[in-house]
């Protein structure tokens, strides 16, 4: 009897169909799970990625309340199309503090991975008050009421605590410093070196809306010119040991 007419003894009975088919699944999941349990760490550390200073986190806050998530994705696939438009692939160290993570997957705008540096503050400020002004075309909604919402950052400890609490590493002494760090990154005339030590060079200390205060423009624009600029890819090498 030819192989494929044994097969076909299988493929004739219902019940040796199932049992064979659970057979393969299972060696299949056990295949892929596996070596799940052997890898010390499924997130490659990478430098430059650090946590979300308090401005950006509030930004960030912001960005999911009004559901910015909605309409953008954060994740660059490693397709060519993808990483000639919007630059290098994602890499899952690069979302290792979002929780929870805004990768998404629906795009009715442009991916925002990297969109940091990528605008000034002021198109940014333009842009989200009416997208229409700069891109005619446009149907994303109005934000300009972000720029009349101050914050008052009574809370801001507590919010990075929350942070601490599901993971991230946030220290005792940027726990303390939080309302001051807050406050510095917005204003470029404070004092903002503790900042720059605590969270490192890549924190862009400016005042992002323009306007006097630290508003929910600030945060949002600051989070936004923060995404994708945290690893350097001019020297990032992926760790091939692995
Ligand atoms: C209804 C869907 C929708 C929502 C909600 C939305 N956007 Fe958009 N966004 C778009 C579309 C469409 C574009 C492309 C046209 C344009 O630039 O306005 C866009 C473009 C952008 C761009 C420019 C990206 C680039 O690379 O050119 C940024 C930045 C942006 N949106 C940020 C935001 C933020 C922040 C929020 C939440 C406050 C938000 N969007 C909410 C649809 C949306």
């Amino acid at each position: 009897m030819a192989l494929i007419d044994k097969h076909g003894v299988i493929e004739r009975n219902a019940t040796l169909l199932l049992i064979f088919s659970f057979i393969v699944v299972t060696i299949g999941g056990i295949v892929e799970i596996v070596p799940l349990f052997y890898l010390q760490n499924t997130i490659e550390k990478v430098q430059g990625m650090r946590v979300y200073t308090p401005l950006e986190q509030t930004g960030r806050n912001i960005y999911i309340r009004e559901g910015c998530y909605v309409c953008h994705s954060q994740m660059i696939r490693p397709m060519r199309d993808e990483v000639e438009r919007y630059g290098h692939y994602s890499l899952a160290a690069e979302s290792m503090y979002d929780h929870p993570f805004q990768w998404g997957s629906k795009r009715t705008g442009p991916d925002l991975a990297r969109v940091g540096g990528r605008y000034s503050d002021q198109w940014h400020v333009d842009h989200l008050t009416d997208p229409q002004s700069v891109v005619p075309e446009s149907i994303m909604p109005k934000y300009g009421f972000l720029k009349d919402r101050m914050i008052d950052p009574e809370h801001i400890e507590e919010l990075l605590l929350t942070y601490r609490a599901v993971g991230d590493p946030y220290t005792d002494e940027m726990i303390e410093n939080a309302k001051a760090d807050f406050l510095a990154q917005a204003d470029p005339d404070s004092d903002y070196d503790g900042l720059i030590e605590r969270y490192g060079e890549n924190v862009q200390v400016r005042n992002f809306d323009g306007a006097p205060g630290v508003s929910e423009m600030d945060a949002l624009v600051a989070y936004l010119q923060m995404l994708g600029t945290l690893v350097d890819f001019s020297t990032f090498t992926p760790d091939k040991s692995r």
